[in-house]
């Protein structure tokens, strides 16, 4: 499932992100790009152990925990922490699959990639180019964000960033490991879920309720790892 998360951030939130990254120090994205990957990245990247991307990846993590639409949707279980990228001057990330398993530097932590996330931090007024293009099986999807907004989808479909050749893309992008491995698994939890939450909020009596919170708690116990 290909899902936008609105307002992750708040425009002032992003902006400020925005703009103390761009005041930092950038390097060559390649440095996280796995053999086939490198080939076709053009962009920059902050280094991951950098005090400031550690700094907001953490903000970026706490945000999300308190955020019950990223929760449905991914059933996190774990988070590798964000990182931030930088695409300008025709940069471009070329069609990949994301790499499966990423170790967190210095630590034993390795997160599979079942979700991949793109926070958006630049408004899209400002930059030429640099739409995220997933492709399932319905065809291919193009996604330019506002600041502040949030792409999700899943880690093992082919995906680009097309070049941008005006202004700057800055993201902070990251994978998350679901309790639930399949994604058409974890999509029909989130649908039920979706579906429960709006009957309680317009029926809040509705005798249906309470079993259907139970199948929808029975699918995660038969489905999830923790
Ligand atoms: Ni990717």
């Amino acid at each position: 499932m290909l899902m936008e998360l609105p307002a992750v951030l708040p425009p002032d939130r992003a902006a400020a992100m925005r703009a103390r990254l761009e005041a930092a120090e950038w390097i060559d994205g390649r440095v996280t790009a796995g053999y086939q990957a490198q080939r076709v990245k053009t962009n920059q990247q902050m280094a991951e152990n950098h005090p400031l991307a550690r700094e907001l990846g953490d903000a970026i993590l706490a945000v999300l925990e308190r955020t019950p639409l990223f929760i449905s949707a991914a059933l996190p279980l774990k988070v590798y922490p964000p990182m931030f990228n930088r695409y300008q001057g025709g940069g471009r990330f070329g069609t990949h699959v994301d790499t499966a398993i990423r170790s967190v530097p210095g630590t034993p932590v390795r997160v599979r990639s079942d979700l991949s996330a793109t926070l958006f931090l630049t408004p899209p007024e400002e930059y030429e180019g640099g739409e995220l293009v997933v492709e399932d099986s319905y065809g291919a999807h193009a996604v330019k964000l506002p600041a502040g907004h949030m792409v999700l989808y899943p880690s093992g479909s082919l995906h680009d960033v097309r070049p941008v050749t005006q202004g700057a893309r800055i993201s902070a992008f990251f994978w998350i490991q679901s309790m639930v491995r399949d994604d058409a698994a974890r999509t029909m939890l989130f649908d039920l879920d979706t579906a429960i939450q709006s009957v309680a909020t317009d029926h809040p009596e509705h005798g249906s309720i309470i079993p259907l919170t139970g199948v929808y708690h029975n699918l995660l116990r038969r489905w999830a790892d923790t």
